[in-house]
């Protein structure tokens, strides 16, 4: 499909023009410290910043600081400042995973519940710059978890509830918290999720390894049967009865960290992406208002759990800051039926809808009348993230469930970002299907080659970007030489993203998905290594390689190459213990789709598994193996190819 040109509707009195972003893009990055000095004022500072940026991304010495003699809070920004205009207003809007439940909690309730949490998780002997670890499901009482540990200048670590004991027990270790924010039990598509079980699990697993949980608030959800600890657990509706609904917010640092979100990379155990206060706000408010046209008094919907970053910036701390109303929804878009994304559009007269191109394939896969059954008259904005979105679940976004009345803004971004880099602005950029188009304010994007040449004109390589934005990510927690390692090292003075791109003569960007041993499956990013760690760890397994493979509604599939110890048989029965130990070990978004038991894996005479051979055979294009002559045993390739599990 080609070009769709800014139509004249979706211009709008509060929305940037083409020519108000050419110049304040040329602004941002001719004179950044004059032009984050102007809109880091968007935020309410107890003690104003004289200092705009210091960054630095020399080797051997990366340091990223924003605004750093400026104070603030952060909840303040969400809630306090809000209260005179907007108390009444609804913060949070609530859909449960039942579509019978829903709540609207005010700027005034969600303040009094934050100030509340806030006070009880100092009574809970949480101080300044302690980690908090949160495990919940998708209700109002996550973000106001986050929201308290901001104000008492906590830092969290929020662990998306459907990770296993053993993964929650490895961040709960890793971020050093002493204190974890629970809920009885999650309920997702009818089903219950144990989370406090899996929760105890956790705890006692950590301690095993040496470090202590000493206290767990739970929230009441459902009222299932759960098990209690004594002096260690606490019920979140008895505490809140005993603590005031006022609570002073602490005087933070702009550079103070605000959270800790772990996420996977190409190598090793997920690492801890610390954000620090200002510059972050600066950035998940400043994308949320101009990428969405953010309008007073609209309703904002992004379809993220709040265990990932796309949850924290925009559920939650965007959303807020700029005193919208955000949807938080419990569920799934497929429960009770297939129809209950725009059900839940019309009920609550959403205007903009933020979600992943996976699950706009699986319900384009569900057929249109799930769709053209609902109105969708209140939307007028529709967004993308995640991952590539391939031509053909645009063009069905566009024109099934826009009408071709609402543009669509495909947002590239990672964890490590804070928010939005690259990405349309809706009444100004013309949208091209499966590009990002644009770079946002202050973001340098550059392509080079592998050697670290850069490229330029139209053409595609390794995406880096040259210089620090506000919401960049300041190290990786208790490892800040893993920072440099991971980020700055491979193309020195860059941050390189671990994505391929291409520029078009237009100047346009389209991600082309990541060149490093990360895979992307259903939106959430999984590092190969860590699927081949949790599978050796199964005591039959001797060797596993694991690589993605492209799937129709996920995105990549996970595909694992398995050898088996001496002596042990394959059987269908042990690809299902192996599917289940990882599930085990990572959580079911890990879950392997395809097992493949393989004698021998194709290894270079120095011992380097040919991950390349393995990724095409897993796409069933094993014409196009390349050279194979540097395999210590060519062999093994004719029987990875004769028992592929992905025959076409
Ligand atoms: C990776 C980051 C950003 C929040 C959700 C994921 C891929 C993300 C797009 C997009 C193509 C995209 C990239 C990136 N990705 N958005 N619009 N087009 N690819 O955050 O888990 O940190 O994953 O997601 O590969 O590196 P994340």
């Amino acid at each position: 499909m080609t070009t769709v040109a800014v139509k004249e509707e979706w211009k709008s009195g509060t929305q940037l023009t083409l020519s108000d972003y050419n110049s304040w893009y040329a602004a941002s990055v001719n004179d950044p410290e004059g032009f984050w000095r102007e809109h880091g004022k968007r935020l309410d500072w107890i003690k104003p910043y004289t200092k705009v940026k210091n960054t630095s991304f020399a080797p051997g010495n990366v340091s990223i600081k924003w605004f750093e003699d400026g104070t603030l809070n952060l909840s303040a920004n969400c809630l306090d400042r809000h209260l005179t205009e907007r108390g009444d207003q609804t913060a949070i809007l609530w859909e449960g995973d039942n579509p019978e439940e829903s709540r609207a909690i005010s700027y005034k309730e969600l303040h009094g519940d934050v100030c509340r949490m806030a006070n009880v998780l100092k009574d809970l002997g949480v101080g300044r710059g302690e980690r908090v670890s949160i495990y919940m499901p998708m209700i109002p009482e996550a973000a106001v978890a986050m929201l308290a540990c901001a104000r008492i200048g906590a830092v969290h670590s929020v662990v998306f509830g459907g990770f296993s004991p053993d993964a929650l027990a490895g961040r709960m270790e890793g971020s050093g918290s002493k204190v974890l924010v629970t809920a009885d039990e999650g309920l997702r598509a009818g089903r219950k999720v144990p989370l406090k079980a899996n929760a105890d699990k956790a705890v006692e697993i950590a301690a095993k390894a040496g470090h202590t949980v000493e206290k767990v608030l739970v929230v009441k959800r459902t009222g299932g049967e759960i098990a209690w600890a004594e002096g260690r657990d606490h019920w979140w509706h008895e505490a809140r009865e005993r603590v005031s609904a006022e609570c002073e917010p602490e005087e933070m640092s702009a550079e103070d960290p605000l959270f800790i979100l772990y996420t996977s990379g190409s190598t090793g155990k997920p690492k801890g992406v610390l954000h620090t206060t200002g510059g972050y706000l600066v950035w998940a408010s400043m994308t949320q208002q101009y990428v969405f046209d953010m309008r007073a008094g609209e309703v904002f919907w992004c379809t993220a759990d709040v265990g990932w970053v796309t949850g924290h910036s925009y559920t939650v701390y965007g959303p807020l800051a700029n005193g919208g109303t955000t949807l938080m929804f419990e569920g799934v878009p497929n429960y009770p039926d297939a129809g209950r994304f725009w059900q839940v559009v019309d009920k609550h007269s959403v205007n903009v809808i933020y979600t992943a191109p996976t699950a706009i394939r699986a319900l384009m896969g569900a057929g249109d009348e799930f769709v053209t059954k609902s109105s969708r008259r209140s939307l007028r904005l529709l967004g993308s993230v995640g991952e590539p979105i391939n031509p053909e679940a645009w063009n069905w976004y566009y024109r099934v469930v826009g009408e071709e009345r609402c543009p669509i803004v495909d947002t590239w971004w990672q964890t490590e970002t804070g928010g939005i880099l690259i990405t349309p602005l809706p009444g100004a950029i013309d949208l091209k299907p499966g590009s990002a188009t644009r770079p946002f304010f202050g973001v340098k994007p550059e392509l080079v080659d592998g050697e670290g040449k850069v490229l330029e004109g139209a053409t595609e390589g390794n995406l880096c970007i040259t210089d620090s934005w506000p919401g960049q990510m300041r190290t990786v927690f208790g490892d800040h030489e893993r920072f440099e390692q991971t980020y700055f090292s491979t193309y020195p003075n860059k941050y390189f993203t671990g994505d391929g791109a291409r520029r078009d003569a237009d100047g346009y960007w389209w991600i082309t998905g990541r060149v490093d041993d990360v895979i992307n499956v259903s939106g959430h990013r999984m590092g190969t290594a860590e699927v081949e760690s949790a599978l050796v760890s199964h005591p039959k397994v001797s060797e596993a390689a694991v690589v993605g493979y492209p799937h129709d509604v996920k995105g990549q599939g996970i595909y694992c190459y398995v050898t088996l110890m001496e002596g042990e048989t394959p059987s269908e029965e042990l690809k299902k213990e192996l599917v289940a130990h990882v599930r085990g070990e990572i959580g079911p978004i890990a879950s392997p789709d395809k097992i493949q038991f393989s004698p021998g894996l194709p290894k270079t005479r120095s011992g380097k598994i040919m991950r390349r051979i393995l990724r095409k055979i897993a796409e069933d294009d094993f014409g196009a193996l390349g050279d194979t002559s540097t395999l210590a045993d060519p062999a093994v390739v004719d029987d990875l190819i004769d028992n592929r599990q992905n025959r076409k």
